[in-house]
């Protein structure tokens, strides 16, 4: 990562005066969590995602050198948005060591989200993932530089982590892991995400993943919050040893095809991350009534018709529904008849595995 972080000379190109850059970047769900975290957004286990398709943010950076006094400017689906602009310059200054040059140039942000800002999907993923790659690109722009891919997409995950942990994963289509682990990739790293090399059998190719939303409330812990829940917490070394596990397993599941395998650890994952919430001081119970009843109803599907299909939880009410190509058909009609009553006003984003950001001209 050495290559990707030089340190730079404070001017801006000669001939510089302004330029745009642009990138959509998806969200993610992931199946082993990363919960726990230590200084700037560094995990305390390695965690592996999905990327999807349709659930996204797109970024657009126009940039000017400026004058005595640098301008700003944000804007979220057209409109000034207090918090969210508040956020965004928080971290852009918390960038000034490794990019001085933003300030000195006037920064026009905008930023929209492909899915409705109410529907109690995380979008920081996306967020901090289509800024960063839009920073880093600018960066490219200016000084020629990261020059190959493989550090353009690392540097890209790096700046995401700072932003949000899970955003560093979200740089990459498909399946993305983040965090040391020695199960896998040697150059695997707290700092920034890598995309998953291993080879994937067919039947995890095309993983679709339907969010149900069952309430579409703001969080009710933020993810700051929730991570120091795991300072002290009791069983926070097993869980650490659990999440090793669980990829190493996860993984050979993914590999050999397996998806009794994969359902289980899947769905363990998700309930230990609940369970924890649950067994921290002080407690959070973030599933609503619906939502257990939505998760009995797809263990019971699952059981009487021997399909693929199996549930994960992000830190809320929401459920993501995970299935294959094979039982589609069937399996949305039995989320159609009998899942979707529990939905708020009926609400599902039907998602799939993505493949990853793209660059908008
Ligand atoms: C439960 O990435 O939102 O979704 O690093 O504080 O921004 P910060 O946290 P965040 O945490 C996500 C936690 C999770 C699991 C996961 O995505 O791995």
């Amino acid at each position: 990562m050495k290559e990707s972080h030089p340190s730079f000379a404070l001017i801006l190109p000669a001939s510089f005066q302004k330029g745009k850059v642009a990138w959509r970047s998806p969200s993610n769900i992931a199946f082993i969590k990363y919960w726990g975290k230590y200084g700037v957004q560094y995990p305390k286990n390695a965690s592996l995602s999905m990327s999807l398709s349709k659930s996204s943010t797109e970024t657009s950076i126009e940039y000017s050198r400026a004058g005595a006094h640098a301008k700003r400017a944000f804007l979220f689906e057209g409109k000034a948005q207090e918090a969210f602009a508040q956020r965004i310059w928080k971290f852009i200054d918390s960038l000034s060591e490794i990019y001085p040059f933003l300030n000195q140039l006037n920064l026009s942000i905008s930023s929209r989200n492909s899915f409705p800002h109410s529907a109690g999907i995380a979008s920081s993923a996306s967020a901090m993932s289509a800024l960063a790659l839009a920073l880093v690109d600018m960066e490219r722009k200016l000084f020629g530089r990261p020059a190959s891919e493989d550090d353009f997409y690392r540097k890209a995950s790096h700046i995401a982590r700072l932003g949000s942990g899970s955003a560093a994963r979200s740089v990459y289509g498909a399946y993305s892991i983040w965090g040391e682990n020695l199960v896998l990739q040697k150059d695997s790293s707290n700092d920034f995400a890598l995309p998953l090399q291993e080879e994937v059998a067919d039947c995890f190719l095309d993983l679709h993943d339907s969010i149900l939303i069952i309430d579409q409330g703001q969080k009710e812990v933020s993810s700051s919050l929730g991570h120091s829940l795991m300072n002290g917490h009791p069983y926070a070394g097993d869980r650490l040893k659990q999440a090793e596990q669980h990829l190493k397993s996860l993984l050979s599941a993914m590999k050999a095809g397996d998806q009794d395998l994969f359902v289980k650890i899947v769905e363990s994952e998700a309930l230990s991350l609940h369970a924890l919430m649950m067994s921290s001081d002080p407690w959070f119970i973030l599933m609503k009534a619906d939502t257990l009843q939505v998760l009995q109803k797809i263990k019971r599907y699952r059981e009487s018709t021997g399909h693929f299909i199996c549930f994960t939880l992000d830190a809320g009410p929401n459920v993501h529904v995970l299935y294959g190509k094979q039982d589609k058909i069937a399996i949305e009609e039995f989320i159609d008849k009998d899942l979707k009553p529990y939905c708020y006003e009926g609400h599902i984003i039907f998602d799939h595995l993505g493949k990853g950001p793209q660059k908008i001209d």
